[in-house]
């Protein structure tokens, strides 16, 4: 099928290149020129791995534009994958959304054409884009826009950081629309991934375990609640387990052990429940934002979610109270930062706990040193704001520091020479903010270990 995704972020980008990779013929266009000449000369402007393996192998069926002319014109399917942030008031902010969908009706010449929401969009997105559509069409082309556009919404259910395994083996599909059409071509379109047909990557081998892979199609409205409804719930698990966490250190249990022993009761289930310092990234914040904010526009409450937040937001604090508890003076003091991303195996910084740590430690006067194996040039751009100073290596973070906090569980910080690193600290304080580390070896190596995990 030829199919043109708007917006090369994590999801179009990814989305994309799985297409073109499972046959399909794929323009992604993107308004930034800057990210479109990196892509076309098969650079990847964001870090994702076997992103850019699975590119070079889909090169011959993925092309790249700025051009909406050209990348909408007689294609079958459109993909809107353009970025949704946060409003300061928590809704989303929807003006790229607004804005690919009036170019898509001004361009758009061929046969009927399904536009798809890949977006993260509030619920009720998918009839405002079709009467977007529709009226841009009617007035660019002065003719009646009958039957050239339906609408559906395919919510995105990929992490970044494992966004091409989840893409080519994932747990489900949802596609939502209140046509057979729309229904039918987005079958068509997935039905490799949906049979798992297809010959899978080299380095990216279909696991033993994944057989064919349910679709659930619903209606609009049911598959864009499908999405908040699932980031929330997520977010509610990491958030339980935290608060859980906090009672655990009051009462001298171990949150880990408490975790696996409620994770293996298979009604709840292992995953999702690491506490630590929380969720961040650019979506569950985000999602959870946004449903608050749609549920009050219908005169509804959504406790559980909003406690959710506040616990999310308590555990960062509760990193910069611990460090206080046991240096009982933070000015003056040097403290470390292993890891800004907001999770390994991602550059993302977009709602990074380390952002949020690094500003308050600054305010209560400490110098916090920063160390990150791929977010460090992005943060320098981004955050050049923030005064800290980025060193090249997690040893120059550990160089005299009063304190070092691992705020990302990347491997590499698991693997350091630890005993040798202790000695060089000038107190050696270490919170695992991700309970990712062995408390008896650091201990052992003369440590003071302080973790979110309880005794
Ligand atoms: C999340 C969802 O997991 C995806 O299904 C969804 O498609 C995506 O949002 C989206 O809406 O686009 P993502 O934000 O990439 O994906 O990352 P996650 O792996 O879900 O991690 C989110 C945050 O939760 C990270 O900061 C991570 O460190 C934290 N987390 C995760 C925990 O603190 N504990 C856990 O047990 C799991």
């Amino acid at each position: 099928m030829k199919v043109s995704i708007i917006g090369t972020g994590y999801v179009g980008l990814t989305t994309g290149v799985c297409l073109a990779f499972l046959g399909h013929e794929v323009t992604c266009l993107d308004t930034d020129s800057r990210k479109i000449d990196l892509l076309r000369k098969g650079s990847i402007p964001i870090y994702e791995p076997w992103l850019s393996e699975l590119m070079t192998e889909a090169s011959a069926r993925l092309r790249f534009t700025t051009n909406y002319e050209e990348a909408i014109g007689d294609v079958q399917v459109i993909f809107i994958a353009v970025g949704t942030p946060s409003a300061p008031n928590g809704s989303p902010d929807l003006r790229y959304l607004s804005a690919a969908a009036k170019a898509i009706g001004q361009y758009f010449r061929g046969e009927p054409v399904v536009v798809v929401n890949k977006s993260t969009v509030p619920i009720g997105s998918g009839n405002w884009v079709a009467s977007l559509l529709r009226d841009s069409y009617e007035s660019a082309h002065k003719k009646n826009a009958d039957g050239r556009f339906t609408v559906a919404s395919n919510p995105e259910f990929l992490r970044e950081g494992t966004a091409i395994y989840d893409t080519l083996y994932p747990d489900r599909v949802v596609i939502g629309a209140d046509d057979s059409h729309s229904l039918e071509t987005l079958y068509t379109l997935y039905r490799p991934i949906l049979d798992q047909t297809f010959v899978p990557p080299s380095f990216l081998p279909r696991p033993d375990d994944v057989g064919a892979v349910p679709l659930v199609s619903a209606d609009l409205a049911s598959a864009e609640l499908i999405k908040y409804a699932a980031n929330a719930f997520l977010a509610l698990k990491i958030s339980y387990i935290n608060e859980i966490g906090t009672l655990a250190e009051k009462v001298g249990a171990n949150i880990i052990q408490v975790a696996k022993g409620i994770g293996l009761d298979s009604r709840i289930g292992m995953r999702f429940l690491q506490a630590g310092i929380g969720w961040g990234g650019s979506c569950f914040g985000k999602d959870t934002a946004a449903l608050v904010t749609t549920a009050a526009e219908y005169g509804s409450e959504l406790p559980i979610v909003k406690a959710a937040r506040d616990v999310n937001t308590r555990q960062r604090q509760r990193v910069v109270e611990k460090l206080l508890g046991e240096l009982k003076i933070l000015k003056g003091r040097s403290v470390g930062l292993l890891g800004l991303a907001f999770k390994p195996n991602t550059d993302d910084l977009r709602e990074a706990p380390a952002i949020e740590i690094a500003r308050s430690l600054i305010e209560r006067g400490c110098k916090v040193k920063v160390h990150d194996p791929v977010a460090l040039e992005r943060f320098q751009r981004e955050h050049a704001d923030l005064e800290v100073i980025c060193c090249d290596s997690p040893e120059q973070v550990l160089e005299a520091s009063d304190a070092v906090v691992l705020v990302t569980e990347w491997q590499q910080y698991r693997e350091l020479s630890w005993d040798a690193l202790i000695k060089k600290m000038r107190t050696p304080i270490v919170l695992d903010g991700r309970n990712a580390l062995d408390p008896e070896r650091l201990t052992s190596y003369g440590a003071r270990y302080l973790s979110m995990a309880g005794a």
